[in-house]
């Protein structure tokens, strides 16, 4: 039988298409950036807040930018914000995209494409995640050293686009050494409580079975959720710094293990949600004086 396809012709004609659309949508977000941009900022769970602090100089809707996909979760606003944020120049992400939404793996990792296409070169994430760690409380926040992939996509799956990076990035350290320090004492000047861990990225939308977490936990993973990873492998795939942190919604402990209530996650991500953006502002405020003292 004919094979219909060949992986080289249609994956070349796919990759050169979306190419384009990061192109595309690059170019239209930068009509509106007044300087380029240095840090990336994805504001998931917990970081909605830091938007606040962020002098804004321009607002883009994703339904502003050609061929954007538009965020499903409702409680995500959809769209870009420029600006400065302690004296740095940053791109904000409100509004991400997720695999369980049905988006493919690049379409989730398309904002940062477009963000490293427009120069920044450091990226801010932060997410919800389930603690699976016994030591982890629901409403602690940490830092997330390392990640396990185990949601059986890869946005870097095609041909390799070798203006972006490497066909094979490597991932021994894709948690930026300097800026975790930095987060550490930015929590420990702060008093504020910093756990660290492994997270792994699962699909979802269900949260996980009892075997499920007891199976994550023996895999060597401290948390699980649902997002994430497939933006820090493009990330890195980009040679971006990054740095991520999570908000622990829920106790996933397989023995113990309560339904969890929507109402319930909602109110530890709020009330970590301080913690959180203080531990980010202060690591930006470390960028912006390290870039001053570089430049
Ligand atoms: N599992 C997966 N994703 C999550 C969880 C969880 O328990 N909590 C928050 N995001």
């Amino acid at each position: 039988m004919e094979p219909s396809s060949s992986p080289t012709s249609d994956g070349a004609a796919d990759i050169a298409a979306y190419r384009q659309q990061v192109e595309q949508a690059a170019a239209v977000v930068r009509e509106s950036l007044k300087t380029t941009p240095r840090l990336g900022l994805i504001l998931g769970t917990g970081l909605g807040r830091l938007a606040d602090q962020i002098t804004i100089d321009a607002t883009l809707s994703y339904d502003e930018i050609p061929q954007f996909p538009v965020s499903t979760v409702e409680s995500h606003d959809g769209r870009f914000l420029a600006g400065t944020l302690r004296g740095v120049p940053v791109l904000a992400m409100q509004g991400r995209f997720h695999l369980y939404e049905g988006y493919s793996p690049r379409e989730v990792t398309l904002p940062v494409r477009v963000m490293g296409t427009l120069g920044i070169d450091t990226l801010l994430v932060s997410n919800a995640a389930g603690g699976m760690n016994p030591q982890f409380a629901q409403r602690d926040i940490m830092l997330i050293t390392d990640h396990i992939n185990l949601q059986g996509a890869n946005p870097l799956v095609g041909p390799n686009v070798d203006a972006w990076g490497p066909r094979f990035p490597d991932m021994s350290e894709p948690y930026d050494p300097t800026l975790r320090t930095w987060a550490e004492e930015v929590a420990l000047e702060h008093e504020i409580k910093l756990q660290q861990g492994v997270y792994v990225a699962v699909v979802g939308p269900n949260l996980e079975t009892k075997a499920e977490y007891r199976m994550l936990r023996r895999m060597g993973a401290d948390a699980v959720g649902m997002s994430t990873v497939p933006e820090v492998i493009v990330a890195r795939h980009m040679d971006l710094r990054v740095l991520a942190l999570s908000v622990i919604t829920d106790e996933c402990f397989p023995d113990a293990l309560a339904p969890v209530s929507l109402d319930e996650v909602l109110a530890a991500a709020d009330a970590a949600e301080p913690h959180l953006t203080t531990v980010m502002a202060g690591v930006v405020e470390r960028i912006g004086a390290t870039t001053s003292v570089a430049s």
